[in-house]
């Protein structure tokens, strides 16, 4: 009874939404966010963390951390915070089980945090149309690669230990993850909530004494009760065992494999966003860059689609990462040029969907690419091409960074050096569906073009093997990814 009376009510409610939407989307241009929680602006928080090593999985949880998977999910009322999280739902690792789990998982580190993610997004799950949704996902990655270890597939495929040298790792338990340590969002006085998570990756240190010589993340997000906005503040530093370390927010899709992950994971995205069709408002403020090997990815984007243009299905020999990113430290140097062809993409396309060779020296904006790589399992691929990293993702990948360039000026990104960067914090009004519809992407020759639908959109900064103990910091906040109609 009491449950059809509430249907009731949010029938009648629903309704009368609809009625104030369409007619005030009669007068203006419907805004339709995909994501749960547009701008951040929702008292009642929900965030997530998750620990990746080289390969985007876990391989051994860190003693007495449980599986690197947490959250901070809670309800909001005057009085108190309404948390759905307890410390014992973080803490849950291997061996433990929990209401859901398959028994597969119950001892394998990297499926239990596959599952962890799904239980912990079953917590923290809030009701909404089209879809509900979970969390905004702090993701931290640590670079480490052990290859004696044998951990880490090629492009998919299972291989066997091989000589080191090629990847950061200081030895024995390289790839470990974090100690993680969580400050569960409370009241700071009486109008504003703050919580967070800090930790590092050195296992045998403490924090307390300082971080000096070890590496360290933190991210704390605070906001005023009932106004403005929830700011992310990030820290992510470097140490001379961990030279390379990742730290992203993202907003990952609700269900299915986001970006650089081969399981069904939880997140933010209610709607998955396709190129064209879609914007991203985010701001941001750096306060250090984090020194010259610091690629702060202004946003990110990352999908899943086959050589053939077939959706992921998670066969890990077939499934191609998709990445792009725009890179903003001033101090990142275009390693594409008209004298190193290798490492630009076959082509750009203009706004006017002109198609610029990479050899027409004249006109291709080679200052607009970092670097281009080719997914390691493309059997077509234009010569000269450079192949992406095959371990450090589950599967093959496909990555297309830039650079800020006046040609990106069109879809609102940074267009020249120090844009976005120290001393330059803005709200960034991103059309990233429109620049990433003309980005190129391999493809077997013949296919019918692939659907681009992004399953994570996010951003942070990849300290890429720092040749000393590096730090980055940086706010971010009104996170919103936007639906805009075809053909605007
Ligand atoms: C980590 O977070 C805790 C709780 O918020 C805080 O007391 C501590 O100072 C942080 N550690 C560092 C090194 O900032
Ligand atoms: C497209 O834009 C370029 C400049 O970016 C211009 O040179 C070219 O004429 C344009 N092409 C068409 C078909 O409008
Ligand atoms: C430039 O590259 C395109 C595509 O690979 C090719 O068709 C064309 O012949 C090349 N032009 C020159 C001058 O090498």
């Amino acid at each position: 009874m009491k449950s059809a009376m509430e249907n009731q009510f949010l029938a009648i409610f629903l309704m009368t939404n609809v009625l104030i939407f369409s007619r005030s989307s009669a007068k203006e241009q419907q805004y339709i966010s995909a994501v749960g929680d547009p701008g951040m602006r929702r008292d009642g928080l929900r965030v997530a963390f998750e620990g990746w090593n080289f390969c985007n999985e876990v391989g051994k949880e860190a003693p007495a951390m449980g599986s690197p998977r947490a959250a901070d999910c809670f309800d909001f009322s005057s009085s108190s915070l309404e948390h759905k999280v307890t410390e014992a739902d973080n803490k849950l690792g291997v061996g433990k089980p929990f209401p859901g789990i398959s028994p597969g998982a119950l001892n394998n580190p990297d499926l239990y945090a596959v599952e962890k993610e799904l239980y912990l997004g079953s917590l923290c799950e809030v009701a909404d149309t089209p879809k509900p949704w979970h969390f905004w996902m702090v993701m931290l990655k640590n670079g480490n690669y052990d290859t004696k270890s044998g951990l880490c597939p090629e492009n998919g495929k299972k291989v066997g230990p091989f000589k080191p040298g090629r990847f950061p790792c200081f030895g024995d338990g390289c790839m470990n993850q974090p100690l993680l340590y969580h400050q569960q969002t409370d009241f700071l006085g009486m109008e504003k909530m703050r919580g967070g998570f800090n930790g590092t990756y050195d296992l045998g240190s403490d924090i307390r004494d300082g971080i000096d010589g070890i590496s360290f993340f933190e991210v704390v997000w605070e906001k005023k009760v009932g106004v403005g906005n929830w700011a992310f503040n990030h820290k992510l530093k470097t140490s001379k065992k961990y030279p390379w370390l990742m730290l992203y927010l993202r907003a990952d899709a609700i269900k299915g494999f986001s970006g650089g992950y081969h399981y069904d994971t939880r997140g933010m995205l209610k709607t998955l966003p396709e190129s064209p069709n879609f914007k991203v408002r985010v701001s941001l403020d750096v306060k250090q860059g984090g020194g010259p090997k610091s690629q702060f990815y202004l946003i990110d984007i990352g999908s899943c689609w086959k050589n053939n243009g077939a959706p992921c299905d998670g066969d890990v020999l077939t499934d191609v990462t998709r990445y792009s990113e725009m890179i903003i430290n001033p101090e990142t140097q275009a390693w594409c040029s008209p004298t190193s062809l290798i490492s630009c993409p076959p082509f750009h396309i203009t706004p006017n969907d002109t198609k610029i060779y990479r050899n027409d020296t004249a006109n291709f904006p080679y200052s607009a690419y970092h670097y281009y790589c080719a997914p390691g399992n493309a059997q077509h691929l234009e010569k000269p091409v450079s192949l992406c990293d095959p371990y450090s993702n589950p599967q093959a990948q496909e990555l297309v960074q830039l650079l800020p360039h006046p040609i990106w000026a069109e879809y609102g990104y940074p267009t020249k050096r120090g844009d976005g960067w120290v001393g330059d914090a803005k709200i960034w009004d991103l059309n990233v569906g429109g620049l990433s519809s003309r980005l190129y992407f391999y493809q077997d020759p013949g296919t019918p073009p692939a659907k681009r639908i992004w399953t994570s959109i996010d951003m942070g900064t990849e300290i890429f093997v720092s040749d000393k103990d590096e730090m980055a910091e940086w706010t971010l906040s009104h996170f919103d990814v936007i639906l805009t109609p075809p053909s605007s």
